[in-house]
Formats: structure tokens, C-alpha cells, sequence
């Protein structure tokens, strides 16, 4: 097969959804048709359970799974599918925001009862944002859902984008019957206890009375309903689909593996194969013949016993070759990847070569961080990683002196891997640590004591933002610096950073110095 249809006939995408509306099960069922999985229960749901903030073992659990789950590739129909995960627990967002940033189109799953809830906003805000196509699947079809023109008004009204039906349920709960699939004009019948996929009947013409025979007086209220749809909904239009302005949607009941056949059919024939990326410098085409690529990123000591590190990097242009000579930009560094994995389903293989849209393993020993490009030699640094404002910080002190050694080794290498930031306070040295979330905290304590050895111990700081600082004009710098020297940070590339202690602290200090710039997060 040639680059280019390498290229074509690949399918990269992140499914989202608010923790609980199906996520886990659709990615499960979509891995039993790509023949990835036998059967179904194989893939482990990665979520925190509800109410196990404290629960370090599930932590351990979520992340021993995770590192399996975290891209999942498969073969279907010719279709070279790479699905990647993403943490549900909202705690880890920043982790999902990222990983979007890999992905080619995205899956929303709504439960079809609880309809468009605050998680998924969130997450269609950052595909708004990036432009990602998006396809929508209302699961839980076998349960009393909402009407679906409601559903279709909250999502478009919700999530601000425009829907386009292309399957139809009839009925839901007890009484669910099936969906008519509109986009190839077939009927499936839904039956709760056979989860065999059955063939679909063919119904070119849905008038036709033998449409009764199979859903009974439901058949009328279908023909209304989809007439409906048609007079209300222009057809399918795939350029604003692509473009990220229109939502097709699909329903069905990921638990019964139903309807999930249609989606997936329909995604491979509509959705994107690998777009261009933006880098600082220009953009890249997919089916340029250097290789680029950039890290989106990084899990370490997956085994306990091995002190290693796995960088993810998502290939954007050119053949990948295994022990070619590449260039790390940010160290500018000659890298030979000699034994790059891939992400088959659960099991990992050393792979020879790569195309743009797959994501490949690679091994590291610590020198690569998140956002990092790699290429065949061109100095370019992609952009569009978000960055985050931590909200919540605490003091982070040593409570084994005899292990202060792994205690700093464990914070540098959880924070490569975008756990949480550091901030070193230039007035009195003592480390601060900021995250998005309450269990970031937790997994860094679980984690330095499980994977370095390392005990500590935090302290509360009530701090409302860190913001870093910039100014023109080095002097207003300096006497911003000595002012505000109580407090004053440094984050881990040194650059300083302004502690603020309260909003109306930092209100203060803007109208002050009104020729120093503010920014919330650490990429401006
Ligand atoms: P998530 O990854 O989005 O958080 O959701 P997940 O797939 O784990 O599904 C959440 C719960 O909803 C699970 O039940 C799952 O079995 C159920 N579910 C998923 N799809 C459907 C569906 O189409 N119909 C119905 N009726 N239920 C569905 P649970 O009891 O919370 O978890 P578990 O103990 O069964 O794993």
C-alpha cells in the first residue's frame, strides 16, 4: 500500500463523555468488531469510581489499566483505527485536553436520559475550540429516555453546534423497538436478550406496509417522526461536518451492543483521516515526506520494577522509521528510536515503521517531556498543547529525611509527566505544588511513596492564582520583583512567577503595575 493511502485509511479519534454515560462500554463494543477483543468485559473501565477520592488502589488500578488503554488500535473494514482514551474523573481533565490535542475527530456519548450534562460541555468547548469533527451517540436507548427532538435541541442549544440525525429510535425503555438507520436506510430490531448482531432489514421505502409487520402501530409514528426529521434537518452536508459546525448523531444502547455497528460504519466512511497540524513555524501536511511528530504524553514506571518511562508521541507527517536518526528539538539532540511500540489493541509490539494519524511508544529515560516535537531534522515546535492555571496549591515537604534525594527525583518526574506544577518560592525556598484537583494530590503522595521510596507531607496554602510574569521594561520588572519578593516563585524552567494571595491581592498589584502582563497559564 502506497503513503497516501496509508495515510487515507487511518482514523484517529478520542471518545468523550460525562463520567458514566457509556464511554468504556462503546469503546468496548467498538473493539469487538475490530476483532480486537473476543469478548466483551475484556476492557477494564478506567474511571475512579464515585466516592473513591481516597481509595489509593483504585488509583493504581485506574493507572495499571490505563497505560493498556491508553490507544487502542485495530483493523476494520480496511480502516487502520486508533481510538485514544481519556480519563473520565474531571480531576484529570488537563490529561483529556491534551489528548485531544492528538486526535483527528472526536465520539460524544450522552446518556439518553440525562442528555447533555456539564462534563460534556466542557469537552465540546475544547473540540469547538480546535475545530475537531464530532459525531454524536445517544446511548442507553434500552432505558425511559427523553424524546429525541428534546435531545437534539439540547444538544444544538448545549453544546452550540448544529445535529443531523442519521439513525431514528423508535420508542425507548421496555418499549424500545430498534433504530432505523437513515443514512443507509435500513431497519435493526432490538431485542434485549440476544446480543448477536443480527442483519438489518433492508426498507428503501419506509411507506412500505411490510414495515408494520415488523414494529406494529409503532410503524406510523416512525413514518411521522422521520418525515419530521427530514422537513426539519437539512440533509447531511460532510464539508460542515468536517469543518466542525455539524454534528451527526446516532443513537442506540452500547450495553446491548446495539446500534454501535451503524455508528461505526458511518465513522469510517465519514469521518477525517489525518488533517494538518500547526506548529510555530508553519503548517504541516500529513503527506509531507519528513517525519514530525510531538509528545502528548508521558507515563512513567509503568513497571514497578524498571525505572521507565513511556513517551506517547502522535505521528503529523512523513514514514516513521524505527532506529532512524531523529532530532529532539528541544534539546536539539540526534534521537534513535530503537524500539518504538505500538498500540494494538492491549498488547504492545516493537514496530518498523509508522504513518501519520498513529500513535507510537517510545521508551525513555527521562529526557522527554510533554509538547516535545520530534523530526527528521526541521526546527519546528507544535503548538495548540493547552497549558493549564493550577487552582489549587499546597506546601510539599519531606517527611523522611534520610530520602530527600528520591523525594525531589519523584516530584521532577511526576511533574514531566504533567501530574501537577511546581513552584519554588524565591523567598524562602519551600516547594509549592499546583493542580487542577483535589485527587492530584493524592496520587502524587501515593506515587512517590509507591515508585521512589520518597514520604510527604502537605500543607495548606490558601492562594488564588499563580500568574506569570512579564514585563518590557526590566527595571519596573525588578521593582515589581523586590515588592512582591514575599511572594515570588519560580516554575521549573525558571521563569518567575507572582503568588497571588487573593483576587483583590491581584487586582491590586494589576492596577499598580500596569506595564506588567499577567498570564494564567505557563504557555503565552
Ligand atoms: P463511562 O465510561 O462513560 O463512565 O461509562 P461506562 O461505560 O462505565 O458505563 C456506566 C454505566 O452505564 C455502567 O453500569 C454500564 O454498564 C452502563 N451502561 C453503559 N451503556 C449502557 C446502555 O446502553 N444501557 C444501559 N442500560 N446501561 C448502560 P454500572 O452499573 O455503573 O457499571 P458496571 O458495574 O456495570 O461496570
Amino acid at each position: 500500500m502506497g503513503f497516501i493511502e496509508e495515510i487515507k485509511r487511518r482514523r484517529t479519534f478520542g471518545i468523550v463523555s460525562h463520567p458514566d454515560a457509556g464511554k468504556t462500554t462503546l469503546t468496548e463494543k467498538l473493539l469487538l468488531f475490530g476483532g480486537a477483543i473476543r469478548v466483551a468485559g475484556a476492557v477494564k473501565s478506567n474511571k475512579i469510581k464515585k466516592g473513591a477520592t481516597s481509595d489509593f488502589m483504585e488509583i493504581e488500578r485506574q493507572r495499571g489499566i490505563s497505560v493498556a488503554t491508553s490507544v487502542m488500535g485495530f483493523e476494520y473494514r480496511n480502516y487502520k483505527i486508533n481510538i485514544l482514551d481519556t480519563p473520565g474523573h474531571q480531576d484529570f481533565q488537563e490529561d483529556t485536553f491534551r489528548t485531544l490535542t492528538a486526535v483527528d475527530s472526536v465520539i460524544i456519548v450522552i446518556d439518553a436520559a440525562k442528555g447533555v450534562e456539564p462534563q460534556t460541555e466542557k469537552l465540546m468547548n475544547v473540540c469547538r475550540m480546535r475545530k475537531t469533527p464530532v459525531i454524536v451517540f445517544v446511548n442507553k436507548l434500552d432505558r425511559p429516555s427523553q424524546d429525541s427532538f428534546d435531545l437534539l435541541d439540547e444538544i444544538e442549544n448545549q453544546l452550540q453546534i448544529k445535529t443531523r440525525p442519521l439513525s431514528w429510535p423508535i420508542n425507548s425503555g421496555p418499549d424500545f423497538k430498534g433504530v432505523y438507520n437513515i443514512y443507509n436506510r435500513n431497519l435493526r430490531l432490538f431485542n434485549a436478550n440476544v446480543q448477536e448482531i443480527e442483519d438489518s432489514i433492508e426498507f428503501k421505502d419506509i411507506n412500505s406496509p411490510e414495515l408494520e409487520n415488523y414494529i406494529g402501530d409503532d410503524a406510523s409514528v416512525l413514518r411521522e417522526e422521520l418525515e419530521l426529521v427530514e422537513g426539519v434537518y437539512p440533509e447531511f452536508d460532510h464539508e460542515e461536518y468536517q469543518k466542525g459546525n455539524l454534528a451527526p448523531v446516532f443513537f442506540g444502547s452500547a450495553l446491548y451492543n446495539f446500534g454501535v455497528q451503524e455508528l461505526l460504519d458511518a465513522f469510517v466512511e465519514i469521518a477525517p483521516y489525518p488533517r494538518s497540524s500547526q506548529t510555530e513555524e508553519r503548517e504541516i501536511k500529513p503527506d509531507e515526506k519528513d517525519f514530525t511528530g510531538f509528545i502528548f504524553k508521558i507515563h512513567a514506571n509503568i513497571d514497578p520494577n524498571h525505572r521507565s518511562r513511556i513517551a506517547f508521541v502522535k505521528i503529523c507527517s512523513g514514514k516513521f522509521e524505527r532506529n532512524k536518526a531523529y532530532k529532539h528539538i528541544r534539546s536539539g539532540k540526534q534521537l534513535r528510536i530503537s524500539s518504538p511500540t505500538a498500540f494494538m489493541a492491549s498488547q504492545k509490539e516493537i514496530i518498523e515503521e509508522a504513518y501519520p494519524g498513529d500513535i507510537i511508544g517510545v521508551p525513555d529515560s527521562g529526557n522527554l517531556v510533554i509538547g516535545d516535537s520530534i523530526t527528521a531534522g526541521e526546527e519546528i515546535h507544535f503548538k495548540g498543547l493547552p497549558s493549564f492555571s493550577p487552582e489549587l496549591f499546597r506546601y510539599i515537604e519531606n517527611a523522611d529525611p534520610m530520602k530527600s534525594k528520591q523525594l525531589s527525583k519523584g516530584i521532577d518526574q511526576l511533574m514531566d509527566e504533567g501530574v501537577a506544577q511546581l513552584f519554588t518560592s524565591q523567598f524562602n525556598g519551600r516547594k509549592i505544588i499546583g493542580t487542577v484537583g483535589q485527587l492530584q494530590f493524592e496520587v502524587i503522595e501515593y506515587r512517590l511513596l509507591h515508585e521512589y521510596g520518597a514520604k510527604c507531607r502537605f500543607e495548606n496554602l490558601a492562594m488564588h492564582k499563580a500568574c506569570w510574569i512579564e514585563c518590557d521594561d526590566p527595571k519596573t520588572l525588578s521593582e515589581f520583583k523586590k515588592r512582591k519578593h514575599q511572594k515570588m516563585a519560580t516554575d521549573k524552567r525558571g521563569r518567575d512567577v507572582f503568588m497571588a494571595d487573593s483576587g483583590f491581592i491581584l487586582q491590586m498589584a494589576q492596577d499598580e503595575f500596569k506595564d506588567v502582563k499577567f498570564h494564567f497559564t505557563s504557555e503565552f
